[in-house]
């Protein structure tokens, strides 16, 4: 699952989001989205993904320290949410924001390890650091292929766009082609497939129903 065969690559990737949550705490800036809004506006758009409007289960891969679960909270009523992070200090941070809820579980790791109804993976795909695009797209795919192994109905992730403005392009992070995804998703996974390119975002999100 490393990005690499470097086994430091995906160490280096928690090491960077590490520092983003030590610098500035459990909010948006905390895992590298520039504000709590387009964070919201995320998960707007994965949890389009849910179906099941009480009594599902979800994983959370790349689940930061949890913001997803408050949102889920706000919305749905007797879900079982598993949340996965490879940064060590972000998952400290789930835990004790989250301690007192039964039905939120925080796990280190960079697959899910068990089943769930749903998947939902926001901002996973973006920081590539050193990557090469051919490396990144290996990693990118492989890991979507665990997703779906683990998601009995249905998986979402989000990526930034190759339609961005090139001038904000940034080397470090990784762009991907929505169309070319789409077409992978529905070739690979599912005759269902939906590509949402339409919320304001310089990035795109895909949800595949099964
Ligand atoms: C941009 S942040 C978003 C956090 C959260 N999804 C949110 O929107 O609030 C991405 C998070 O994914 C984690 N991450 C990156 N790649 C991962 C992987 N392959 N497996 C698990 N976590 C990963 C990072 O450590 C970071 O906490």
């Amino acid at each position: 699952m490393s990005p690499t065969d470097s086994a430091s690559s995906l160490a280096d990737i928690a090491a960077y989001y590490t520092q983003k949550i030590a610098a500035h705490g459990e909010t948006a800036q905390g895992v590298d989205w520039n504000g709590a809004d387009s964070q919201s506006l995320r998960f707007e758009q994965l949890t389009k993904l849910i179906t099941r409007t009480t009594g599902f289960t979800i994983n959370d891969l790349g689940c930061g320290y949890g913001a997803l679960f408050d949102y889920l909270l706000t919305r749905y009523d007797n879900f079982q949410y598993r949340g996965y992070d490879i940064s060590t200090e972000m998952i400290s941070a789930a835990q004790m924001r989250h301690a007192k809820h039964d039905d939120a579980s925080y796990w280190i790791g960079a697959r899910p390890d068990g089943a769930a109804d749903y998947t939902v993976a926001s901002g996973i795909f973006n920081v590539r650091l050193e990557q090469s695009d051919e490396s990144w797209i290996r990693y990118f795919k492989t890991t979507l292929d665990a997703i779906n192994e683990t998601s009995t109905l249905g998986f979402a992730f989000n990526c930034l766009t190759s339609y961005s403005d090139r001038e904000r392009m940034r080397q470090y992070l990784y762009y991907s082609n929505p169309c070319e995804m789409f077409d992978f998703c529905k070739q690979r996974y599912s005759r269902n497939v939906a590509l949402l390119h339409d919320y304001g975002l310089y990035e795109y999100t895909i949800l595949v129903r099964k």
